[in-house]
């Protein structure tokens, strides 16, 4: 089967086998299934929006559709919301905003499903997953049990998060819990957020309004993968000692950057673009021409296409800057 619907690269690479799980029971079911014993252990794909897929796979591709959200509890100022992996992410937000339960607007419009959120830390517009973290319940693939996570037992990092190192492949993330606020803290630090606003013209501030802005940005500047195929930002902002940031001052005054502890995460998308990618186009593979940090497939791209674009991209920016970028999206 074709899981060209079911990666956002649109790649078109073929799973020997395919699955949907809707129930934890189902996804045991699984797991018990005889036929696997002798194939590739299961891949679990859920939005597939963050993800590049360069082989075909020789196992089970498995598609978590569990669904449901329930508020599990709540107190004064929080409610606790918990979202099976399989809801889309966009549309928990629009689920959060209609209830007014803040934190999440911020996040609008990132594509994807909930269980794939805590997996990278998912962040935009100056809020990450982890501000409105609570708790997730996982599947361990080996023990046949679901265990709990709190936020602490995720270690949470830029983009980054246990299950995509050091658990990697061995959990299934079942659900999500967030605990949301009744009482929303707005969230505007991020500039393009406060001009977005003012364009609209918003008199009350809102986390309707938060959302709304965000939308507009992001259908501004990255492109809509049911339109042209893309994973988001394909690579991580890089973070440089504050002395080497210093010193690329020096030589390129326009250099973007943002302070972090002792250090400067730099703006990838500029030292693409002063490379001369942004636009570029070889094939169907591209270099999106309003983010230049967003890889893009035209059509017919092969993953490894992207993947050679990519690593074009890399050595062009460690030549020019002597910055290596790491990639954000998982490469399969
Ligand atoms: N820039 C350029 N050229 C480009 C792209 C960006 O010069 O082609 C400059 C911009 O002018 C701006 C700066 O780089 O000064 C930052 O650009 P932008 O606001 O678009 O954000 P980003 O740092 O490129 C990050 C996240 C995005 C997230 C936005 C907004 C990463 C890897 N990416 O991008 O996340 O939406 O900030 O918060 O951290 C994703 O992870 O898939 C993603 C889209």
């Amino acid at each position: 089967i074709s899981l060209r619907p079911y990666n956002t690269f649109r790649i078109d690479a073929y799973a020997k086998y395919f699955a949907k799980f809707t129930s934890l029971s189902n996804l045991e079911q699984l797991f018990d299934a005889p036929f696997l014993q002798e194939n590739e252990r299961p891949f679990i794909i859920g939005g597939g929006s963050n993800i590049l897929l360069t082989l075909d796979y020789n196992g089970l591709v498995a598609k978590n559709e569990m669904h449901g959200i329930e508020i599990v509890k709540q107190d004064q100022q929080h409610v606790y919301v918990r979202a099976a992996a399989g809801e889309n992410w966009h549309q928990f937000v629009l689920y959060c905003i209609e209830n007014n339960f803040a934190g999440v607007e911020n996040l609008s419009l990132i594509p994807g499903n909930v269980g794939a959120s805590p997996m990278q830390n998912i962040g935009a517009y100056g809020v990450e997953i982890k501000d409105v973290f609570y708790e997730l319940e996982a599947f361990d693939i080996n023990e046949r049990k679901v265990k709990t996570f709190t936020a602490k037992e995720c270690e949470f990092g830029y983009r980054e998060s246990v299950f995509k190192r050091k658990y990697k492949g061995q959990y299934i993330i079942t659900s999500v819990t967030f605990k949301l606020n009744k009482q929303p803290v707005f969230n505007t630090s991020y500039g393009a957020i406060q001009q977005e606003l003012d364009k609209m013209q918003v008199k009350e501030l809102s986390i309707a309004a938060i959302s709304q802005a965000v939308i507009n940005i992001r259908q501004s500047k990255l492109p809509d993968p049911n339109k042209i195929g893309n994973a988001g930002s394909f690579f991580k902002n890089p973070t440089i000692p504050q002395q080497q940031f210093e010193d690329l001052k020096k030589e390129f005054p326009q250099i973007v950057g943002y302070p972090a502890k002792d250090s400067v995460k730099v703006a990838a998308g500029w030292l693409i673009e002063q490379c001369g990618w942004k636009g570029y186009r070889k094939g169907d593979a591209g270099c999106h021409a309003q983010q230049a940090l967003v890889l893009v497939n035209y059509g017919d791209a092969k993953g490894s296409e992207i993947l050679a674009l990519s690593s074009e991209i890399m050595q062009s920016v460690e030549a020019k800057f002597g910055i290596m970028l790491e990639r954000e999206v998982n490469v399969l």
